[in-house]
């Protein structure tokens, strides 16, 4: 089928009248290349298809729930199911408590669990039930990480005062030093150490958690007597079984799911240790579709597959040939692909492309031939990938990479001028 993109220009040129922008957030297509489809008209298993029907195999996976495959029939069925008898009810189901106890049986340093909708409800009632457990007020965070979207963490400043950030201090992902520095500053006002179980940035190399660093946050906070927190929002159960910091043998307080626990449905959650509960019991949250019961019992569909099927593996099988794939590829056409992260989770870089434009072009290149990869996001493997759609994913690269040769020098990307800017 030849691509083309006309009903989504026509989406978005009536979305600009009614959505500010024409969209908003991280799903807003402005910082990506202009090809870019803004609107999706279905997915099912590892394939998008777009508003004017061009499929793709999609390597953003919802940016991270898509842990099983769209439309997943055993998921779906678990969630359609649960609707059917009671969703969002005057209190929530019986569902609530069977999938707290799971949560806690499959995550080593958990003994209770909150529910809620997004990652950022989670990350904030974190912060909330640090504080209350300490009664300190600061929170120690690595510099450039994402916590999500609330005034404490948004990572645009404006419509936030100065603050809504106030009490936080900054360190460099992976470096004792900075890290030492950073509690150091907080002095004897610390109420938490945040890190994500990776270091998984936007624009940047992706980098795996030094153990020493991992322990020596563990060591800060039982020293000062403050909460240490992993947020798994992102890479929940797509590095391990259990939280992501179990690789590295460091067991958080508390941390901060979402994404993939219900394969897409909507719930988030917070699992904390006994000694921060009687915080969280006394701290005040809540929403209206916190305790809807549908999206537990996907969870718990979710779950099960987590533990009962090899999908982890599998991730990593498949992303290992897709880096190996397309390490070749560049390689034959002259070209560095930087492949960072685990391979379940890969950010790719064009090497050599200080401005973007490689990157912007071979992605574009991708996309047209039914490839949806992320020039400066970290991407996701689902387990419904097949090997053939991987190599399909190699093959529309190599391709991509001959055009990119034979393009030449690029101009600049202009969207992408405001990081220059901010790199000094
Ligand atoms: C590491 C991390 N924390 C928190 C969040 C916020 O999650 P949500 O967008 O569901 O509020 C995200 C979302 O991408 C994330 O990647």
């Amino acid at each position: 089928m030849t691509w083309t993109n006309s009903k989504d220009t026509t989406l978005r040129e009536r979305a600009m009248a009614v959505i500010p922008n024409g969209m908003y957030g991280h799903q807003s297509v402005m910082l990506l290349p202009d090809d870019y489809p803004q609107f999706f008209d279905r997915a099912q298993g590892a394939y998008l298809w777009d508003a004017d029907g061009n499929r793709y195999v999609d390597f953003l996976c919802g940016y991270g729930p898509n842990l099983f495959g769209y439309g997943h029939a055993g998921i779906d069925q678990a969630y359609v199911d649960q609707m059917k008898r009671g969703d969002t009810m005057t209190g929530p189901g019986p569902v609530m408590v069977e999938l707290a106890e799971t949560l806690v049986a499959q995550v080593s340093h958990a003994d209770w669990a909150m529910f809620c909708k997004n990652g950022t409800d989670a990350t904030t009632m974190a912060m909330m039930i640090a504080r209350n457990f300490t009664q300190k007020k600061t929170i120690v965070l690595a510099k450039g990480a994402y916590h999500g979207a609330q005034p404490w963490c948004t990572p645009l400043k404006n419509g936030t005062t100065p603050s809504d950030r106030a009490h936080q201090v900054f360190y460099e992902y992976n470096d004792v030093e900075s890290l030492e520095a950073a509690v150091r500053e907080a002095g004897s006002d610390l109420a938490a150490i945040f890190a994500s179980p990776i270091k998984h940035d936007t624009f940047v190399d992706q980098e795996l958690p030094d153990p020493e660093y991992a322990r020596r946050a563990r060591e800060l906070c039982d020293e000062h007597g403050a909460l240490l927190i992993v947020d798994d929002v992102r890479a929940g159960f797509r590095l391990a079984r259990d939280c992501g910091w179990s690789l590295v043998g460091v067991k958080p307080d508390l941390s901060s799911w979402g994404k993939a626990i219900a394969n897409g449905h909507p719930i988030s959650a917070l699992l904390g240790a006994d000694i921060a509960r009687f915080a969280a019991a006394t701290i005040y949250a809540t929403g209206s579709y916190w305790f809807s019961a549908a999206p537990m019992a996907a969870s718990l569909a979710t779950l099960k597959l987590i533990r009962e099927t090899d999908y982890l593996e599998r991730t990593i099988t498949l992303g290992e040939r897709l880096r190996s794939g397309l390490g070749e590829a560049a390689s034959r056409h002259g070209f560095g692909l930087r492949q960072t992260g685990p391979a379940q989770m890969p950010l790719i870089m064009v090497d050599d492309d200080p401005t973007g434009a490689k990157g912007y072009f071979w992605n574009n290149a991708l996309l047209k031939r039914g490839v949806y990869f992320h020039p400066w996001h970290n991407m996701f493997m689902t387990s419904a990938m097949t090997d053939a759609d991987i190599d399909h994913a190699i093959e529309a690269a190599d391709d991509a990479f001959k055009l990119l040769k034979a393009a030449g020098p690029l101009e600049p990307v202009a969207k992408l001028e405001f990081l220059h800017a901010v790199a000094g």
